[in-house]
């Protein structure tokens, strides 16, 4: 196995000093290059590492280094007393055509085998124009996202020896140290009286959403949401087979008389409430109400679903402890993440409900979801623990405070005339209902013309289509600049709709 070296390292190899990217990887990048390419066949003899770093005028520990890269990968081979070839064996996998199979295409658009297909899951995109200004239903700032505090905790946890034991199979209930850092969390935050084993953790609130459906709706059980409801919850429960019955839902939140009457007509597994901020009307369940439920709750065996999942942003004072906090019988099941204040890519969230309730959950989130990222869960138990996230969270609910005021002054001043609106207590969205005789789908087809897209498609926020012309429009995630530029393309399309 011997040919001499004759390949011109010196002119072929081109370094770049000023790259982020190791001089000793971009050596291999470049070798790999031209064994794959052919210009260095296999069996071919390398220069020694000595050689090699006067050619290309760099330490002779880069070339080594190189060399140990491209040994690992098994591009190159090393033998004793003899010197370093290109291997005989590449490890380039070039897969072979199975006998007797025609050519197929690429990519296929229609399966060759029959599955339901589930028409309620079905969002309408509304395609968004790139450049423009786009307008969501209430979500967070991901440009206010303390990343560098995310990346300088990970950072610090992957370089530990005994972190490795991270990258293994891990507990289905989330990472032993955020569970933990959580129970603390939550006692302190939202008055809840947990420990570790009513935790699980979850990737973010919508999986909770799910796991709480499959416990309580299956076989067609009943379920009570709100006239206008979160709509991912709403098909999540159809997709658990619940059956949804509504009730209204005013300034006080969702009406527990007629959950009452209900209750006495018929079981029902469970209540899905917003009670912090109500999903969609931003309404928050008043303190009678809360006694209400959850006295119905224990009367008539039901679990209630307490979706928090802005419990975080209040502004007009302190946040109102949620219903998990006074709930002596183990009627709820208490929901919330770290997506809102964070970031909606930061996938963790937690189920917390009387431990029996949480190992099925678990059992059932194993099937779907072996764990959840344990690095990451790991980060952000730092993060908590020593304070990061309460200082975030303290932050953006400032900067969040201060775009409510602007957004619904502006509103207010320019566009009073043509929507009806209250001042949201809390969370990221103001509910606005666009005066009749203006349409919806009129307005947002002339703003886009002004390069300001709204995302969500309005009519989700009509599940039963009574017509109520109600709308989200988010304000968090806009700066002072865009709120304003929202408002006046707003103000210019409706002034300039002629109502005949
Ligand atoms: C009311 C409500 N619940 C749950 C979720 C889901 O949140 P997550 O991203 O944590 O899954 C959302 C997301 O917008 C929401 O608005």
């Amino acid at each position: 196995m011997s040919s001499p070296v004759v390949f011109p390292f010196k002119s072929n190899i081109d370094l770049d000093r000023n790259s982020n990217r190791h001089l000793y990887l971009q050596l291999c990048d470049q070798m790999i290059g031209f064994i794959k390419s052919g210009k260095l066949a296999p069996s071919s003899k390398l220069p020694g590492s000595r050689k090699l770093s006067e050619d290309l005028d760099v330490h002779r520990k880069t070339v080594v280094a190189a060399y140990d890269e491209l040994m690992s990968q098994g591009w190159i081979e090393s033998i004793p007393a003899r010197g370093t070839f290109i291997s005989q064996d590449l490890p380039i996998i070039s897969p072979k055509k199975l006998r007797g199979f025609s050519n197929t295409t690429d990519t296929k658009n229609t399966a060759g085998f029959n599955f339901k297909k589930r028409k309620h899951l079905i969002r309408k995109e509304i395609e968004t124009i790139p450049a423009a200004l786009k307008v969501d239903d209430g979500v967070p700032d991901h440009r206010l996202a303390p990343i560098e505090d995310i990346a300088k905790a990970y950072r610090n946890i992957t370089k530990k020896v005994h972190h490795r034991e991270l990258l293994t199979y891990g507990d289905t209930y989330g990472n032993i140290d955020l569970r933990k850092a959580l129970v603390i969390y939550l006692n302190q935050t939202r008055g809840l009286k947990i420990t570790v084993d009513n935790i699980l953790i979850t990737r973010g609130s919508q999986m909770g959403i799910y796991l709480a459906s499959q416990l309580l709706l299956n076989d067609k059980k009943t379920i009570i949401t709100g006239k206008t409801n979160y709509m991912t919850a709403d098909n999540t429960f159809t997709e658990a087979s619940g059956v949804i019955k509504r009730v209204s839902v005013d300034a006080q939140g969702i009406n527990t008389n007629e959950i009452e009457t209900i209750c006495k007509q018929q079981p029902i597994s469970a209540i899905y409430v917003t009670s912090h901020h109500h999903h969609p009307t931003t309404v928050t369940l008043s303190a009678e109400r809360r006694m209400h439920l959850l006295d119905l709750a224990q009367q008539y065996n039901f679990a209630i679903i307490e979706d928090d999942y802005d419990y975080d942003f209040h502004y007009s004072n302190a946040p109102i402890l949620p219903l998990a906090s006074n709930d002596a019988h183990g009627n709820v099941i208490y929901i919330g993440g770290f997506t809102k204040i964070i970031a909606p890519a930061l996938r963790i969230g937690y189920f917390i409900a009387p431990k029996e309730a949480v190992d099925e959950a678990a059992r059932l989130r194993r099937i779907l979801d072996r764990q959840g990222d344990t690095l990451l869960e790991q980060t952000l138990a730092r993060m908590i623990s020593n304070g990061d996230v309460q200082r975030h969270s303290n932050k953006v609910r400032r900067i969040y405070k201060a775009r409510r005021d602007l957004f619904c002054k502006l509103l207010q001043k320019q566009l009073g005339d043509f929507f009806d609106f209250e001042i949201p207590k809390g969370g990221m969205a103001v509910w606005v209902q666009l005066k009749k005789p203006y349409q919806w789908d009129l307005v947002m087809a002339e703003t886009r013309k002004l390069n300001l897209v709204f995302i969500n498609d309005w009519k989700r926020y009509d599940n039963d289509n009574t017509g109520h012309n109600g709308f989200r429009i988010g304000f968090a995630a806009l700066n002072e600049e865009e709120i304003v530029e929202v408002i006046e393309k707003l103000a210019s399309v409706l002034n300039s709709i002629k109502i005949t």
